[in-house]
């Protein structure tokens, strides 16, 4: 019979029991549960509702159980419902009638939050090195190619010429902001529950503010009903989970279309890539298609949570237990996902004279000889209709812009000279793009800079 047992005359069926049940995937939060049931009979000694002598009854009770379970001498099953009760009946068959102290001023309902709070908790702290990791390779990558020039795309059309450390920075940019959603996320999430009870509060002196010190919350969370109704936070958690999956998303698409033979921009190491069980020839970047394919059931993940919570009355509903297995899920997903990017972002290198060969097609400096018209006085809507001319003439005749004649030139405007054009060969035009925050080399390496400076201050 289960703990809850007293006013029931009949067992439920094993498939109802089994679809009750959260047991089955639970158990993973056993330390979170323990740990928060040590404070809890900790602070019940202290504020005087048992005695000190159960309270160390039950402490090394719990403690064994958690042995029990890291051994696998204690294997849990459809029985035990979940996690809460079944380290609760093991401690009352451990100790006898003093673990049935245990759950006095709690409720499966507090207990449950909290297990969840210190479990997203780790979650975050966990990702969080994850991401820093990433950001550190990416500002090595960025250094190794700051003076590197590539193709700058709009709508996949060339469009500026651009250094790689650039492109790897934006990504840093990306990264950042997660890594503030993250810490956003668990500045609002670490608030402890327990205590709360079932939805009111308790009869019990109890002190919150001891338990959630002890577990290193900021403090008690204010209201009981709300504590026990809202997850709000892992909603959160999978939200920043699904933006940075879809940063992981887009940069694994990149790698994905930078390695086809069309390309050759990159070639991704043969260690992240598999090959094809009946073309010889195939070594496809798998890794990369599944970094770029794992957002798909994060977002599922966010989609599913925010469905369970729609039209939940207060206080606690059942349904909450649905916040498990899509935050775990999420949880392993966003750490592997990252762990690899960062791994095959480390070994990749970029072919140079592949990328060089098509800095010379789809105009790339067109802008900068607009900008140079622009500065010599010609009103820039005026340069710009000039250049898409320069361009028409350009590719009539298949040469580049700098190759034009004097003669096509006054053709297309009779004010221009080939003087007028100034330096627009690819490197000088990338070198003077130095606005705050644009692609130069000196403003890359001022980027990586104050890039470095908060990543050191988050760490
Ligand atoms: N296993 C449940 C969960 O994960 C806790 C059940 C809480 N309470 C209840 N009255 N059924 O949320």
């Amino acid at each position: 019979m289960a703990l809850w047992g007293g006013r029931f005359e009949k067992d439920m069926d094993m498939i109802v029991k089994e679809f009750n049940a959260s047991i089955g995937f639970d158990q993973r939060m056993y330390n979170e549960d323990i740990n928060g049931s040590i404070a809890h009979v900790r602070m019940l000694a202290k504020c005087g509702i048992i005695s000190e002598e159960e309270r160390d009854k039950i402490v090394s009770g719990l403690n064994t159980i958690r042995n029990q379970i890291e051994t696998g001498e204690t294997v849990f099953d459809v029985e035990d419902e979940d996690i809460h009760m079944g380290v609760e009946s093991r401690l009352i068959k451990e100790i006898g009638d003093t673990g049935k102290k245990l759950h006095t001023a709690r409720s499966r309902n507090d207990q449950a939050q909290l297990d969840v709070r210190l479990y997203t908790r780790k979650e975050i702290v966990a990702m969080l090195e994850e991401l820093i990791e990433l950001e550190e390779v990416i500002l090595r990558k960025a250094e190794q190619y700051k003076d590197k020039i590539t193709v700058g795309y709009t709508h996949i059309q060339h469009a500026q010429p651009i250094t790689i450390g650039f492109w790897f920075m934006a990504y840093f940019q990306m990264f950042r902001r997660d890594i503030t959603r993250l810490k956003d996320c668990y500045d609002r999430m670490n608030w402890s529950p327990l205590g709360s009870c079932a939805m009111a509060g308790t009869t019990f002196p109890t002190d919150r503010h001891m338990t959630a010190e002890e577990l290193g919350f900021y403090g008690p969370t204010e209201n009981a009903m709300d504590s026990v109704s809202d997850r709000d936070y892992v909603i959160e958690f999978l939200s920043a989970a699904s933006t940075s999956m879809m940063h992981v998303s887009r940069w694994a698409e990149e790698f994905v279309w930078w390695n086809s033979s069309e390309f050759a921009f990159i070639d991704i190491d043969d260690s992240f890539c598999t090959g094809s069980s009946i073309m010889p020839q195939k070594k496809n970047p798998d890794i990369a298609e599944l970094l770029r394919g794992k957002c798909g059931r994060v977002y599922g993940h966010l989609m599913g949570m925010l469905t369970v919570m729609k039209g939940t009355p207060m206080s606690f509903n059942k349904d909450y237990q649905e916040d498990k297995e899509g935050l775990y899920d999420t949880a392993d997903t966003w750490r592997a996902s990252v762990k690899i990017l960062t791994k095959m972002l480390d070994k990749t290198e970029f072919r140079m004279d592949k990328i060089n060969e098509q800095l010379s097609k789809g105009f790339l400096n067109a802008t900068d000889v607009a900008e140079h018209l622009a500065k010599q006085g010609i009103p820039f809507r005026e340069a710009h209709n000039i250049v898409g001319r320069m361009v028409k003439a350009a590719e009539v005749k298949g040469c580049q812009l700098e190759e034009l004649d004097a003669e096509t030139l006054k053709e297309v405007d009779e004010r221009l000279t080939k003087e007028m054009l100034g330096d627009i060969s690819i490197p000088a035009c990338v070198e003077a793009r130095k606005s705050f925050g644009g692609t130069s080399p000196v403003e890359v390496e001022r980027q990586i800079k104050s890039g470095r400076e908060w990543l050191e201050s988050v760490k």
